[in-house]
């Protein structure tokens, strides 16, 4: 798809703007940084990653995708949708960090009744790759350590099961913008989680957030998925689960037919106070 070049895009060496040159994006000291197909731009400098191959590895985007692709979190979506509804306005620019395959831009994309300008980054290359095969947009691979936009370009930020680094979210929300958090809660995925550890631990309650960013409203989704075995295969795949849960537990898990499993998350949504 095509990769559309944002004003608020920055050199990650240098933080000055980006202009699009057919295939690259280059800023006035000469950093040039190339558009791959399918049209995303990798702006993650050898200094943001603490690996090779930095977040979800090619497999895990692959059962994210898939399991996205189910709909079993479609609720989350509309969830979402709803809160982004409230702060519609032609041109708002909304980001989301730690993107994924770009499931969510791509809903608000769909669902939005105006044009929004949508601006998706992850870590993860295969993460972005797919994203960027999903919708036009501006697709990157960047850190939320070191964010390559502008100060103050977000009019909405989205943190969906992400990594929140609050420095950079201050930084690149415009004053009076919303941060929209989803976040596991204490019954997530909860009979999953019974079967594969041997005891579940207490899980906090309430994010804990800057006080710079007020907090507007915090909601719960809750509701009932029937998940099949391939859904549970890749429900493990994509979160820390797999590697984390003992070895046994995730044989039985593995083993089963079918699961009903409770969806239970958190949507926090604050302002950036002005
Ligand atoms: C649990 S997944 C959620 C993906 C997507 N938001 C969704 O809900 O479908 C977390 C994502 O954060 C990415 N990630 C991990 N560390 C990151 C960082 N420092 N900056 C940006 N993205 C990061 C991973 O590659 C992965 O795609
Ligand atoms: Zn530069």
């Amino acid at each position: 798809m095509a990769f559309l070049a944002h004003p608020a895009l920055r050199c990650p060496l240098d933080g000055l703007p980006l202009t699009q040159t057919q295939s690259s994006l280059v800023c006035a000291e000469g950093h040039v940084f190339d558009i791959g197909k399918p049209g995303y731009a990798n702006l993650l400098g050898a200094q943001d990653k603490r690996s090779r191959a930095p977040g979800d590895s090619r497999d895990m985007v692959a059962a994210r995708s898939a399991f996205l692709g189910a709909r079993f979190y479609e609720p989350i979506a509309d969830a979402l949708m709803t809160q982004v509804t409230t702060r519609l306005d032609t041109g708002i620019t909304v980001v989301d960090a730690g993107c994924g395959d770009g499931y969510y831009l791509d809903w608000i994309q769909n669902a939005a009744p105006v044009p929004v300008n949508t601006i998706g980054f992850d870590i993860s290359k295969w993460a972005v790759q797919r994203a960027a095969k999903r919708c036009d947009g501006t697709w990157l691979v960047a850190s939320n350590r070191r964010v390559p936009l502008a100060d103050s370009s977000a009019d909405v930020l989205l943190d969906m099961f992400g990594f929140p680094d609050y420095g950079s979210f201050l930084r690149i929300l415009v004053p009076g913008g919303a941060l929209i958090r989803i976040t596991p809660a204490a019954n997530h995925l909860i009979e999953l989680r019974k079967i594969i550890y041997p005891a579940l631990k207490e899980q906090p309650e309430r994010a804990s957030y800057p006080a710079l960013l007020g907090i507007e409203s915090h909601n719960r989704i809750t509701y009932q998925v029937d998940l099949q075995s391939d859904d549970i295969a890749n429900l493990l795949l994509m979160t820390p689960h797999m590697f984390r849960a003992p070895k046994d537990g995730l044989i039985k898990a593995t083993s089963l037919a079918e699961l009903s499993v409770t969806i239970d998350v958190a949507i926090d949504v604050l302002t950036l106070t002005t």
